[in-house]
């Protein structure tokens, strides 16, 4: 063999060798997985504002708004690059909602924009249920941090409500949402407010305790203690 062929092979090895070291980021899977275990959180979602994001886009829909907003009530904007990335899930992201393949589970506001890509972490939720229904056995939430779960819930909300210039949220890029406090002071976002919105947030249903420890948002124990008993839903299916 010459020497471009050894190099060539040298760098082929080094390739492989390096894919297996870095493990690839968690990827969007679409609601379906998630619904099969968590039901009554499922159905509830789905009476949601956020569940009905991508109605807002199409044409003869919120026609005051958009024209307050200097938009066109006529145009169809569920195709629009400007548009569709705050209103589906995974946008630009690995699985994530796209215009050439629109996925039904991917449209809308829905679980992974909120909880993070569930490809690895789903796994852990069902290996930690099974072991704490055969043996109280629990799993630290730190575990699911690193399979991809978000419990920092105010930076998901900041990146879609405060991503406009001027919010003051540090990590604004175009495209802009085109609802700003200057278009009317009622698309002002608090987050504290918001996230006890029931119009955009679903119910909340009594957890187990199978993962225990930190991270937890400061208004888990409210929510919890308001919860109601869940639907407890077919855990064998989400495959
Ligand atoms: C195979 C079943 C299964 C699937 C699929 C699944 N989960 Fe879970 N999930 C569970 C179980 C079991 C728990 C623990 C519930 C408890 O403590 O009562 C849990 C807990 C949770 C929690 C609460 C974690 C905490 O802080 O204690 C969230 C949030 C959650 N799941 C979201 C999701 C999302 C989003 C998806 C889809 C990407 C998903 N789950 C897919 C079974 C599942
Ligand atoms: C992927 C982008 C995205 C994320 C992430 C997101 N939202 Fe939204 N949110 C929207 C869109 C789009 C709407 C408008 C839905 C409609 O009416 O068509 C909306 C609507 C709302 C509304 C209703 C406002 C009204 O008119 O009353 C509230 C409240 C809200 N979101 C709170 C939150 C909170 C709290 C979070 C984080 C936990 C969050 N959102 C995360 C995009 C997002
Ligand atoms: C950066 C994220 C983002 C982009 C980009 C974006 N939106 Fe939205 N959109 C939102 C959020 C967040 C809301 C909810 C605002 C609220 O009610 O506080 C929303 C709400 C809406 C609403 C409902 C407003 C109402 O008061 O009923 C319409 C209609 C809408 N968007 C259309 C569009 C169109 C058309 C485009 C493209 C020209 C677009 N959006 C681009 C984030 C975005
Ligand atoms: C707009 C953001 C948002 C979306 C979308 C969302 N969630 Fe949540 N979810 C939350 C917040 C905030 C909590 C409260 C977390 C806590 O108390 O620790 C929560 C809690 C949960 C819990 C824990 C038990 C409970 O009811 O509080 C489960 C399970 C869950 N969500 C599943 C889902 C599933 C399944 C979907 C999709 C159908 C979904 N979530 C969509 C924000 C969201």
């Amino acid at each position: 063999m010459n020497h471009a062929g050894l190099r060539a092979m040298a760098v082929a090895a080094i390739c492989v060798m390096w894919a297996g070291t870095v493990s690839a980021e968690p990827t969007f899977e679409g609601r379906k997985k998630c619904y099969n275990c968590h039901k009554s959180q499922g159905e509830s979602w789905d009476k949601t504002l956020h569940a009905k994001a991508i109605e807002s886009l199409k044409p003869n829909t919120r026609k005051d708004a958009k024209l307050k907003a200097k938009l066109d009530p006529k145009k169809d904007y569920t195709k629009d690059k400007d548009c569709i990335g705050c209103h589906v899930d995974g946008w630009g992201r690995e699985g994530g909602y796209t215009i050439e393949e629109p996925d039904k589970f991917l449209t809308g506001v829905g679980c992974e924009s909120c909880h993070g890509a569930g490809s690895d972490y789903r796994k852990l939720h069902r290996k930690a249920g099974e072991a704490f229904e055969k043996s109280q056995k629990t799993m630290a939430r730190e575990r699911l941090v690193e399979a991809g779960q978000d419990f920092e819930f105010a930076e998901k909300c900041h990146a879609c409500h405060l991503n406009y210039e001027g919010s003051g949220w540090k990590g604004v890029k175009k495209p802009y949402t085109p609802f700003t406090p200057k278009v009317d002071k009622k698309y002002a976002f608090d987050f504290e407010k918001a996230v006890r919105s029931d119009k955009a947030l679903h119910e909340h249903f009594k957890l187990d305790g199978v993962f225990t420890g930190p991270p937890l948002p400061n208004f888990h124990e409210e929510f919890q203690k308001k919860a109601k008993p869940p639907v407890k839903s077919d855990t064998g299916e989400e495959d």
